[in-house]
């Protein structure tokens, strides 16, 4: 029945020309949240939220994939089916853990009771079966000693210091929290150490995925609020296991990124990962993986993330607009030879009003898409960024990833990130336009090639 359900669908997708073709996706169906990544012997493990069943959410197992590179991916096995006979419905999102001699578990929300329970999967050396300890729930709702967390989900461990801890999201009474639960005598073993962190925001629902890491000196807390993720950067007390932000903003202005997770390599980098959704329907697939992003924290406190540079290797065809003036009068135009492109454009906007980068038919006046900025906001696709380019010499720099209907745009330098599920004509032209004076200081494009093999005919 799953064996039929995958194949009908795979075979769908497999014909859908908007298919994601270099992001990773499930070999076909609904996928949401990635889970459990982690490096380890030379593999960057991904686990995800997968209804093999359906091309939307529900009956949520756990898919699994690894790749050598972030860029090349290798199906294997579901890792987690939901034990019905258990009273399981779904196996909500968590992520996995070396414990003793190394043994890889899994950590996740079990959702079909009353209330969600946190359950423990254990893997075998290859990491393709994994069973479900006999210990289960490691933790209820009861261990919070009188506290209801509601939405109480998403374990995410992290280490500070010699101590390993664990944070879930969730509300209690009226504030959307992370909670904090510290590792005791085994990986089984933890105990509830009260709220890392309270959202500002008491209006939001709950909060979902919390991911709490070190980075440079600081400590930064990802959060997804029911809109786009939440980016904090701040201290946290080893005393107290309070983590006190000092700033906030978005990791990603759009709320098609959503549910990150994190790996942390052996190279020392903290690589982010988020669902990327809102495709149309039906199409036999359903949601896919943002490109991997590299973390660091720039001069001015805020988070920074570029694409890692392994994704050059899909680089095909080279094309390139020599540095050339635009103005009101003198627009630049360039065929896409494709749909899968990667763009790197920087633009002097000193004297110009507006600028705009619109891709659509040559000879549309109105483009399928358009990103422009005013001097004030950048407009990525209908959502706003809003940007000052004082501080960067008046040089606009856009990095964008076109993956037939997903665009991934990152902005001077990782300063600003924005996804968007988008829909381009077959013969789109890129064209640059400006009023006032810009400058077109470097502009190049690359063809991408596909990390899956094309569609059957
Ligand atoms: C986020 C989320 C998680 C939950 C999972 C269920 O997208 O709602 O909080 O564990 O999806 O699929």
């Amino acid at each position: 029945m799953l064996n039929e359900c995958l194949a009908q669908a795979q075979e769908q997708a497999e014909q859908d020309p908007s298919r994601p073709m270099f992001h990773f996706r499930a070999p076909a169906q609904w996928m949401n949240d990635p889970n459990g990544t982690i490096y380890h012997n030379g593999y960057y493990h991904l686990f995800y939220q997968f209804n093999p069943y359906q091309a939307k959410w529900g009956q949520i197992h756990w898919g699994h994939a690894r790749s050598r590179d972030l860029v090349h991916w290798e199906h294997l096995p579901i890792a987690l089916t939901p034990s019905a006979e258990l009273g399981e419905e779904h196996c909500f999102s968590g992520c996995a853990y070396l414990g003793e001699q190394q043994t890889p578990i899994l950590f996740y929300t079990s959702i079909g009771r009353r209330l969600p329970e946190q359950w423990a999967a254990v893997g075998d050396t290859d990491w393709i079966a994994w069973q479900k300890i006999a210990e289960n729930p490691f933790l209820k709702m009861a261990d919070h000693h009188g506290i209801h967390v509601e939405d109480w989900r998403d374990p995410f461990v992290f280490q500070a210091g010699e101590r390993t801890f664990m944070t879930l999201g969730g509300k209690i009474a009226h504030d959307s929290v992370a909670v904090i639960y510290e590792k005791g005598k085994d990986a089984f073993s933890w105990t509830y150490q009260g709220v890392l962190f309270r959202h500002p925001d008491a209006a939001l629902h709950s909060l979902e995925c919390p991911n709490f890491f070190p980075l440079g000196d600081k400590w930064v807390l990802l959060d997804s609020p029911y809109g786009p993720v939440d980016c904090f950067i701040g201290d946290f007390d080893l005393e107290t296991l309070n983590f006190t932000p000092e700033s906030q903003h978005l990791a990603d202005y759009s709320k098609q990124f959503y549910a990150t997770n994190l790996y942390h390599d052996d190279n020392g980098r903290w690589i982010l990962v988020g669902w990327i959704r809102d495709f149309e329907q039906p199409r036999g697939w359903n949601g896919c993986l943002s490109l991997p992003r590299e973390l660091s924290i720039g001069a001015d406190g805020r988070l920074r993330q570029r694409p890692i540079p392994g994704l050059q290797q899909l680089r095909g065809e080279h094309f390139r607009i020599e540095a050339e003036e635009l103005s009101k009068s003198r627009r630049i135009a360039m065929r896409m030879p494709g749909q899968q492109a990667e763009i790197f454009g920087q633009f002097d906007l000193r004297d110009a009003r507006i600028f705009s980068l619109n891709i659509g038919h040559a000879s549309d006046e109105q483009p399928a898409l358009a990103i422009s900025y005013d001097g004030r906001t950048l407009d990525v696709a209908g959502i706003a960024v809003p940007l000052s380019l004082a501080e960067d010499r008046h040089l606009l720099t856009l990095h964008i990833f076109i993956d037939r209907s997903v665009m991934e745009v990152f902005v001077n330098n990782g300063r600003a990130c924005v996804t968007r599920v988008v829909a381009l004509p077959d013969d789109a032209a890129i064209t640059l336009f400006a009023d006032g004076a810009a400058n077109v200081a470097q502009f190049e494009l690359w063809e991408m090639r596909a990390i899956w093999p094309p569609a059957r005919e």
